[in-house]
């Protein structure tokens, strides 16, 4: 019996990851390329087009699938990809983690009006969105900007290549921070005041819509539906299923994220989270931390020794809860959610003889966790229910970690069947779009099975968090 085969395609920031699932949702294969991130200044952040394109054509020629029924791409949310009158890359893009932008944010409150903003964008401008990346190529590299005619979000610049067509959807548009969030559409009176042209953006879709066909792409066949598909947290999120109200996706990935799906556009009252359009039709909301496995992985990288994870876990695991009065600051890239603060720093704080490696290792798990519990309190203070809390992405497979968020949460943690992250979601969003589901959520339903459940254990991690909150406000400006 033949199946339909659907092919998501994941660019992110380490590298780019496709996979191919069937309608049942099995998983039944896989591949994944590495890239270079440059770091040209402390606090930038870029990437080459060229090489994000070469890593897909590799991982298409891995998986040998060139017939997949339909195609969804997902990846790195807010980055700027800058294009000349050929669709040519002008310069490395800006992406979501760089915070050259501090000025260029101040900038389209000024011209724009602080509350406008917020009533239209439903966020603030934030140093990572895509918006303050053209004005700082405005203000900074001004030949470059004489030459740019569009502005693709990355995992659109994929699509471009895939199909020819300059298409984006509506979840990743609403990070461009001009995005009209709760009417789906470009926000042409903030464009008109910040003096960009609306024509260097592209149309806009919702996710499970075809916006092109594959044409002349090296190992694939012409004329393959691709789907609009989502950012990497929308995309995400319909691998886990929180597309319905209540249910709340953690994702520890490089940043972490605490989502929710909305029914109406609800924001934050301090902008403190981001709202956005979702994939499934509607709006979410969510909680981004900067560094969260990223956090990790410098651990381990420079203090940890090269250890693996599971060695740096089992270390953690000799040290008890709250870590004598040990707390670290996971603010290694500044923080995006709940403080809004480029320049914010992390580090240990608390440090005595008596503290082991252990204890180092432990801290860097409970200060990552107390940033995600940060993350629910956002979601809680625009007045989301969270009746179920799903975790996923790399750091969902340590059962530590799980049980460590369970206990700081106060709630069970599920994680489930097949995480396969934003790549899944964007599989999915195919499905749909070619109409094998009549619905996100319906496709959801039919996909998306939780595998475990994890109960609190009775650990209170009350005084370590309070600790975890004072610090913040206790240090800051100090380096
Ligand atoms: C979301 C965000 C990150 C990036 C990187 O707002 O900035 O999660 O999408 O994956």
């Amino acid at each position: 019996m033949s199946v339909s085969r659907f092919l998501g395609i994941d660019l992110g920031t380490s590298g780019v990851k496709a996979l191919v699932v069937d309608e049942n949702g099995r998983l039944l294969k896989q591949a994944t390329a590495e890239y270079p991130l440059l770091v040209p200044r402390p606090l930038w952040s870029e990437q080459r087009p060229e090489d994000w394109w070469n890593g897909v054509l590799q991982v298409l020629g891995e998986l040998d699938e060139p017939n997949p029924e339909a195609i969804g791409v997902t990846g790195q949310m807010h980055g700027s990809v800058f294009l000349d009158a050929n669709d040519e890359s002008i310069r490395p893009a800006l992406l979501w983690n760089d915070q050259r932008t501090a000025a260029e944010c101040a900038e389209i409150d000024a011209r724009f009006g602080p509350e406008n903003v917020r009533r239209v964008t439903c966020n603030p401008p934030l140093t990572g969105f895509q918006a303050p990346k053209i004005l700082w190529l405005r203000n900074h590299e001004p030949d470059a900007f004489a030459r740019l005619r569009t502005v693709l979000l990355p995992k659109d610049f994929v699509r471009l290549k895939l199909t020819g067509e300059k298409a984006t959807d509506v979840s990743d548009a609403s990070g461009t921070g001009v995005f009209q969030v709760a009417g789906r559409r470009w926000a042409t009176e903030l464009l008109a005041a910040l003096d960009l042209p609306t024509s260097l953006f592209p149309k806009s879709f919702e996710s499970w819509e075809v916006t092109g066909k594959t044409k002349g792409v090296p190992g694939l066949a012409d004329g393959i539906p691709v789907v609009a598909g989502g950012g990497d947290q929308a995309a995400a999120a319909v691998g886990t299923g929180a597309v319905k109200p209540g249910v709340v996706s953690v994702s520890l990935g490089t940043s972490g994220v605490v989502f929710v799906a909305l029914e109406e556009p609800r924001f934050h009252p301090q902008g403190a989270a981001h709202t956005f359009c979702h994939a499934n039709g509607a709006w979410h909301a969510m909680g981004v931390m900067l560094s969260c496995g990223g956090a990790l992985r410098w651990y381990r990288d420079t203090l940890g020794g090269g250890q693996t994870y599971d060695e740096l876990t089992q270390k953690a695991e000799t040290a008890p809860p709250g870590c004598d009065g040990l707390t670290f600051l996971p603010y290694l890239t500044g923080e995006r959610c709940p403080h809004n603060d480029p320049l914010a720093r992390g580090g240990f704080l608390g440090l005595t003889l008596a503290h082991t490696e252990g204890h180092l290792a432990r801290a860097v798990f409970e200060g990552i966790s107390f940033g995600l519990v940060d993350g629910m309190a956002l979601l809680r203070e625009l007045g989301a229910r969270v009746k179920e809390i799903r975790v996923t992405s790399g750091g969902a497979k340590s059962g530590f970690w799980v049980q460590l968020l369970a206990d700081a949460f106060e709630a069970p943690c599920h994680t489930l069947e097949l995480d396969e992250g934003p790549a899944l979601g964007a599989a999915i969003l195919a499905g749909v779009g070619v109409g094998l589901w009549p619905n996100v959520p319906s496709a959801c339903e039919a996909v998306v099975r939780r595998r475990a459940t994890t109960e609190p254990s009775g650990t209170s991690y009350a005084d370590a968090y309070r600790r975890y909150r004072a610090a913040y406000p206790a240090t800051k400006g100090l380096a």
